[in-house]
């Protein structure tokens, strides 16, 4: 036995395991998810999210109000419009859902950072994230209707857009589409390595965008590869995107990690609902404990790499932060 090393040494008191904690959550690093749909008077609970809820744009004080006093600097908006179409008009329609609610809260809440999640699912009558020829989700004609979905936006008073449907070259027209309208100043947070992933499940049925046939795989990507993500991330850098997104999460710390190892942008990590609604099903069995397990899960994500985090877990994280051991 060699006892002249003992690592225990650093963990024998509760200062001292303070004192050389590597990582620690901030509320500083989190985003909430909000899920707002169309009409007024709604709050209506995702049945496989306990605990999340969609908002008609005039309930949302109920949440924001909360978001603030817990000291939430962000919230990323996904719309649920009345009707959907072909051709996702919602989407940049300028009276569109999420237009409207950057506005409200723009107005009501000048201090919140507001995200916009710039995607063609959730207003697709198909539940593709791209225009829809045949079988083929197309590319460049969609990248356009997703400049013109980011424009729209900036034009509400989003403060970053979010572009989540993989469609190749979209950061660069975005980044050009915002420029030439005057929006120099409004940053895109890119899901550049996005995974065609099963854990999307729970946001599907939350916003209704599930893919009326088919799949994702031709343009989100393989959850075998590793690479590919780092090929994704450089060229949405080479774009202009500001911040990049790593999602799934949990499955997918090694991406973090080499992704963190590839650029100097922030990193932000997407604990998407698949992983927020497993914790909330053993929890509710009495199976795990719901505060351990989702402030290592979160902790993880930061020693993976991740600057941020957006979270369903957001609102119990920053409580839990109050009385954190
Ligand atoms: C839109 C989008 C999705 C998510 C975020 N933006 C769904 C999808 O790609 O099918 C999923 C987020 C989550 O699961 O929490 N493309």
């Amino acid at each position: 036995m060699n006892l002249s090393i003992r690592p225990r040494r650093l963990r024998a008191s509760k200062a001292l395991r303070a004192m050389v904690r590597e990582n620690r959550l901030d509320r500083a690093d989190l985003i909430y998810p909000l899920f707002v749909c169309s009409g007024s008077g709604v709050k209506d609970p995702v049945e496989s999210m306990p605990g999340v809820f969609r908002y008609s744009v005039d309930q949302l004080p109920s949440v924001l109000d909360a978001v603030v006093d817990r000291g939430i600097p962000a919230v990323i908006l996904f719309g649920i419009p009345a009707c959907k179409d072909a051709v996702g008009s919602g989407a940049y329609a300028e009276d569109g859902i999420v237009q409207q609610a950057a506005r409200f809260i723009k107005a009501d809440y000048p201090a919140l950072l507001v995200i916009g999640d710039v995607c063609l699912c959730e207003y697709t009558d198909h539940g593709h994230c791209g225009l829809v020829e045949g079988d083929v989700i197309v590319n460049d004609a969609s990248v356009e209707l997703l400049a013109e979905t980011a424009v729209s936006q900036a034009r509400a008073g989003i403060d970053i857009v979010a572009p989540s449907d993989m469609m190749d070259g979209r950061v660069g027209r975005i980044r050009q589409a915002l420029d030439e309208h005057g929006f120099q100043h409004v940053a895109i947070m890119s899901y550049a390595a996005k995974y065609a992933s099963g854990f999307y499940g729970p946001f599907r049925d939350a916003a209704g965008s599930a893919p009326s046939y088919g799949d994702r795989k031709t343009y989100q990507m393989d959850p075998a590869n590793g690479n590919e993500a780092l090929r994704e991330v450089r060229s949405d850098v080479a774009e202009g995107a500001d911040l990049i997104v790593v999602k799934p999460a949990m499955a997918f710390g090694d991406v973090m990690w080499r992704t963190r190892q590839e650029t100097l942008l922030p990193v932000v990590a997407y604990n998407v609902s698949g992983e927020y609604s497993m914790v909330k099903a053993a929890a509710a069995q009495g199976w795990i404990d719901e505060r351990k397990i989702v402030m290592e899960t979160l902790v993880g994500m930061k020693r993976a790499g991740a600057d941020m985090i957006i979270t369903y877990h957001a609102l119990d994280v920053a409580c839990w932060l109050d009385d954190a051991e």
